[in-house]
């Protein structure tokens, strides 16, 4: 991906702008007060010729300097009084700069916090947790320190550089042109600087996203590390990636080391040269001894701007490297979004849940996972859904709180198409406990109540009972507020998976999704979950895919599902008569096939293909 070629709505001085809003002014005038000190930059050197032309006068006039000491005082007083204001204004413009710097960065966080947040599941799958991190962390630091620094510099250097380049001219035009005239070729070795070191900012940008990625990855699977003993290989493979850091960051700060010489030969020909005309210029009177120590006092607001331009290109580089990742976050559209005239529907859902010829397939993915999928979960009813791994369980159900979007075929929630409700009335509407459980690193009250944050402490225990929950909850040495680990490190996976069910059943949901929510815990639990399951305080549609005979058995529907097709539709009863599939899957799981019919099955192995 080239950065260069991505287009987005503003440019990034646009950009930054609209991020200061509220602290416009404020910056305006830090600029305006940066050209206001580095005018008073010429105080001194102005000063000092003056009171030199002074003394010059007294010894060819031969007046004692008593005569002039009024005019001598004054010259001194204004001096030190223009200094004091220059330096306060140095301070406040400075504190001005950070504030402004501050609260840009503050808001651009805040905004790409909310930005990800809101993302679908595509952005996800795209972008590297540690890419993002680096994104809202350094990238976004050198986009303040371009809004503190390298702004403040660019005015610095062209208000010095032109107040002396004035100054001079008014004074002298012979020598200041004569000072002048090497400039440019200061700009030449700037510019082939600039296209060296443009793309190896890019690279080290890269680099560095890369190696955070890494860590990032190492460290919260750092179990898995420790599982195969591999952190030898972990770290070898860390330092390589350190290393190459390492090296593209010394390449990127040797690329200015290369082009200085000849920046610094330039800028040192410059007091050559006035010490060479200036010299001249004073034999033949064009010039007074005080001119000429203007001119050399001053001859530094010429050579450092011209010095400091490598490293002010070379920081803008960084920004603009930087500045292009956090854009490419900041304009992101997630795909999946309210319709312009979305339905709002605040209140519960009846909960019928309907599939009609939905057909799907990921984006990034060859073949299609789901084909042809119609179903009907009528409000109230438990829908099993079962079949082997990979054939699209987890994919089918994730579309109907639209975390993706069929390629064909309708999903309909109370006969309204879902992709025509509000996103977040859909949402609040359904409780999934997903496959993978992911909890927060806080108590497991906070956990239960992540839906409903004003569930009281009892409702927090009735969800924790229907989910059986509570008897290892009470084991735990702080019991409900015990703090779970990230992730929920901490906690067996049964007991993760009760937790999140706990979670899911706490916002009293009218749709009920569990993804494999029990294969982790045992017989007997399963049984009380079930039980829980069918005496709901609350009327509610559950869509429940088991691996497990135990757990499908009870349902009012059985899909079965195979190579994302469904292969075959009914009762516990009637499929086990129907003799196919789910009938093989009843004398693998419990043996004798009589005893299964009718009866609760006691499963003897656990899940049937994963
Ligand atoms: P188990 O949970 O193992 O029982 O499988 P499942 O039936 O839930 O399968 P799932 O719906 O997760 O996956 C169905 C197919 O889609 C598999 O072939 C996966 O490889 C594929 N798949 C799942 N997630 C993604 C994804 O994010 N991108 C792509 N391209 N393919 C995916
Ligand atoms: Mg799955």
């Amino acid at each position: 991906m080239d950065e260069q070629e991505k287009k987005f709505p503003k440019s990034r001085f646009g950009w930054l702008w609209e991020n200061m809003k509220g602290r416009r002014a404020l910056y305006v005038t830090a600029m305006l007060g940066t050209v206001v000190y580095n005018t008073l930059q010429l105080v001194v050197p102005y000063f000092s010729g003056k009171i030199v032309d002074l003394f010059n006068e007294i010894n060819d006039t031969g007046d004692s300097i008593a005569a002039h000491s009024n005019e001598f005082y004054r010259l001194i007083i204004t001096m030190i009084v223009l200094t004091l204001f220059r330096v306060t204004v140095v301070y406040l413009d400075c504190m001005a700069y950070e504030s402004v710097s501050q609260y840009a960065l503050f808001r651009i966080r805040n905004f790409l916090y909310d930005k990800i947040q809101r993302q679908d599941m595509k952005f996800y799958s795209t972008y590297r947790t540690g890419d993002l991190m680096t994104r809202v962390t350094g990238d976004l630091d050198a986009v303040r320190h371009n809004i503190a620094w390298v702004v403040r510099s660019i005015i610095e250097s062209i208000t010095l550089y032109t107040a002396a380049a004035v100054y001079f001219l008014i004074m002298d035009w012979k020598l200041a042109i004569s000072i002048l005239l090497i400039s440019p070729l200061i700009f030449f070795i700037v510019v082939r600087f600039k296209k060296t070191v443009t793309p190896k900012h890019r690279a080290l940008r890269e680099k560095l996203a890369g190696m955070n990625t890494y860590a990032q990855e190492n460290i919260s699977g750092n179990r898995v590390v420790k599982a195969f003993a591999r952190e030898e290989y972990e770290m070898e493979k860390f330092d390589t990636a350190n290393t190459d850091f390492r090296d593209t960051n010394i390449d990127t700060h040797y690329t200015w080391l290369h082009y200085f010489p000849y920046v610094e030969t330039v800028a040192d020909a410059l007091p050559v040269i006035l010490l060479l005309v200036g010299g001249l210029f004073i034999i033949s009177g064009q010039i007074t001894m005080g001119e000429y120590v203007a001119f050399s006092g001053l001859i530094w607001a010429i050579c450092n701007p011209m010095r400091q331009m490598g490293n002010i290109m070379n920081e803008f580089q960084r920004f603009s490297a930087a500045s292009a990742k956090v854009m490419e976050i900041y304009y992101s559209e997630a795909e999946i979004v309210d319709a312009p005239d979305a339905i709002a529907h605040p209140g519960r859902f009846k909960g019928e849940v309907v599939f009609d010829h939905v057909s799907f397939k990921y984006e990034d993915g060859k073949l299609p996972v789901l084909k042809d999928i119609s179903f009907t979960a009528h409000p109230g009813e438990t829908v099993a859904i079962i079949g082997e791994t990979g054939c699209g369980k987890t994919s089918l159900i994730q579309m109907i709180p639209r975390f993706y979007e069929p390629n064909s075929g309708t999903i309909t929630v109370d006969g309204v198409n879902v992709n025509r409700y509000k996103l977040e009335d859909l949402r609040k509407n359904i409780g999934l406990a997903t496959q993978d459980v992911l909890l927060y690193s806080d108590t497991i009250e906070g956990n239960i109540a992540y839906g409903v944050s004003h569930l009281t402490a009892n409702e927090v225990v009735k969800f924790a009972r229907a989910s059986a929950a509570e008897e290892f909850i009470l084991k735990m040495p702080e019991g409900y507020d015990t703090i779970v680990g990230e992730r929920g490190v901490g906690l067996s996976g049964g007991q993760k998976q009760r937790i999140s069910l706990a979670r899911a059943l706490a916002i009293e949901p009218s749709i009920l999704i569990l993804d494999d929510t029990t294969s982790a815990v045992d017989m007997e639990t399963e049984k009380h979950i079930q039980h829980s399951l069918r005496d709901l305080e609350f009327e509610c549609t559950k869509i429940i895919i088991a691996q497990r005979i135990s757990t499908t058995k009870f349902a009012d529907n059985i899909l079965v599902l195979k190579d994302g097709s469904i292969i075959e539709e009914g009762t516990h009863d009637e499929l086990i008569k129907k003799g196919g599939y789910y009938s093989e899957l009843v004398k693998l799981q419990v043996g004798d096939i009589t005893e299964a019919v009718g009866a609760a099955p006691e499963a003897k192995g656990g899940a049937a293909n994963g």
